[in-house]
């Protein structure tokens, strides 16, 4: 299977979990794009969900699907989240935020009864940190954090957009990607990164997924947590 077909295999195992009347979180990102496309033609054909989108993008996809979208102010919980990732370790854990929505995703995440990641076979890993760590800081604080962030063990570069300006997430922050190589404690860097004034969320994901499915070459790998 090609990684787009990957993809597809994955995202369309994850929306055989989704049942009448559930609150589902919706993904951001190119895996969830297609999970959502499969969740709008399932409302299409009668399906009662509603959603709530982990970004604008995610947010506008649902609504031209005819996907009811909320936001928080009208559930108190959800049922079911279905997200993309850019690794996961063997322990489940993730690096997300390569869309930058890993704030509003991780948010959204928290507050989810269960949480299914989609994904090609290329983003499980054995180690966190080949792909560089999305931590979303306040612009006031940016120029101040690239010393402290690299004071950590890693190599921190402000994600700038396609002309050269900074990139701007959906709460109108700044993301550094921080290229670590190997994180080696991802438990410790979640735990320090946390507690610096000026970060807002960073991209590490522990403890959130339920399941894992992993589109293959021979189909899709289900793991529990
Ligand atoms: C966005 C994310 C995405 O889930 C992650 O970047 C994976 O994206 P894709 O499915 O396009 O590879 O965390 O902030």
């Amino acid at each position: 299977m090609t990684e787009d077909e990957q993809k597809q295999a994955a995202a369309a195992k994850a929306v055989d979990y989704i049942e009448e009347g559930m609150v589902i979180g919706l993904g951001t990102g190119s895996t969830a794009a297609k999970m959502v496309d499969l969740v709008g033609a399932r409302v299409k054909a009668g399906l009662k969900i509603t959603g709530v989108p982990t970004s604008e993008a995610t947010a506008n996809q649902a609504r031209n699907l005819g996907i009811p979208v909320v936001g928080l102010d009208e559930v108190e919980e959800i049922d079911l989240t279905i997200d993309g990732t850019d690794e996961v370790d063997p322990e489940g854990r993730l690096i997300k935020g390569g869309g930058g929505a890993h704030l509003r995703e991780k948010i959204v995440a928290s507050l989810s009864k269960k949480m299914i990641v989609i994904a090609e076979a290329k983003k499980r890993v054995a180690k966190l940190g080949a792909f560089k760590l999305p931590v979303e800081v306040i612009r006031f604080a940016a120029p101040a954090l690239k010393s402290r962030l690299d004071a950590l063990g890693c190599t921190a570069a402000l994600r700038l957009t396609k002309d050269g300006t900074p990139f701007v997430t959906d709460e109108g922050n700044y993301i550094y990607d921080c290229d670590f190589k190997v994180i080696k404690d991802p438990e410790g860097i979640a735990l320090t990164l946390s507690t610096l004034p000026g970060v807002v969320e960073h991209g590490l994901f522990i403890g959130y997924p339920d399941i894992v499915i992993i589109g293959t070459d021979s189909g899709v790998d289900v793991t529990e947590y």
